[in-house]
């Protein structure tokens, strides 16, 4: 298997014991999972791989998602969020406006 150009990490709240409970649960954050793959597909972007994770402690920003190799760390994700996320992705930019810093 070829490494992915890009690899998404969503959070969503897993806890290393018991079922998600953590903010980014709350706020539906696994749920955009399927938007982020449906927007990838849309986008032609195939060589992009996601992974959820367990919290990554901004919660009070969440749900939130990082790209690698980038770095990019981004917060306060909902539809329209991650459509532009991904809209930077495919056009090799950032998205600023939902950048966490
Ligand atoms: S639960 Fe997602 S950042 Fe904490």
């Amino acid at each position: 298997m070829e490494k992915p150009a890009h690899h998404l990490l969503v959070c969503a709240s897993f806890r290393v014991q018991g079922a998600p409970q953590g903010v980014c649960h709350r706020k539906d954050a696994t749920s955009l999972l399927q938007y982020v793959q449906e927007g990838l597909n849309d986008r032609g972007l195939s060589d992009v791989m996601i992974s959820t994770t367990g919290c990554m402690k901004v919660c009070d920003r969440g749900p939130a998602m990082i790209v690698y190799p980038e770095g990019h760390w981004y917060g306060n994700l909902n539809e329209d969020a991650i459509d532009q996320i991904l809209d930077a992705l495919a056009e090799g930019r950032v998205a600023e406006k939902f950048l966490l810093t």
